[in-house]
């Protein structure tokens, strides 16, 4: 039995560390200057930290075509995708005056998709878990439970 081995003989995770919440915030708030907002100069910042200790972040980049807005959870989950993949453990999003700002639907939408298990928001009202911002989530589950079209592990 080796030491990650618990007293069965189950493997024991080392306790993570703690998440830095207002180090996760002061990315998020860099994050936010680089912020494309000519149209509704409401610039957004967004941070996470992943299940392996990266951090990612996103801002928001907007189109002469209104709709075609993405926000800044949009481009964080695009650079978790072109960085390897990854789980959010954390996340953080912040308006232009640093402070914390709610995901719209959809970017919780988004988030849930590449959510750790137990992952937290930076929210207005304090840390939530996705589940309490997201409840009865559609999910990768949903379509595994219903025989859909599920995500495979693998690369297609
Ligand atoms: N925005 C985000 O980037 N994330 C959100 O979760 C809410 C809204 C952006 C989109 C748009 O560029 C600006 O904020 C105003 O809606």
């Amino acid at each position: 039995m080796s030491r990650a081995d618990g007293p069965s003989g189950t493997a024991v995770r080392p306790a993570a560390a703690a998440v830095d919440w207002d180090a996760l915030a002061d990315l998020a708030r860099g994050a936010m200057r680089h912020a494309y907002a000519p149209y509704s100069r409401f610039p957004v910042g967004a941070a996470a930290l992943l299940e392996d200790g990266r951090t990612v972040v996103g801002c928001n980049v907007e189109n002469a075509s209104y709709g075609l807005t993405l926000c800044a959870e949009c481009t964080l989950v695009g650079q978790i995708q072109l960085g390897g993949g990854g789980r959010i453990r954390a996340f953080a999003c912040v308006d232009q005056h640093g402070d914390a700002l709610m995901p719209c639907g959809r970017c919780r939408q988004l988030l849930y998709e590449f959510r750790a298990p137990g992952m937290e928001l930076m929210t207005t009202r304090g840390v939530r878990s996705m589940d309490e911002v997201l409840p009865d989530a559609f999910g990768p589950e949903t379509l595994e439970d219903t025989g859909a079209k599920a995500p495979r592990e693998e690369a297609p």
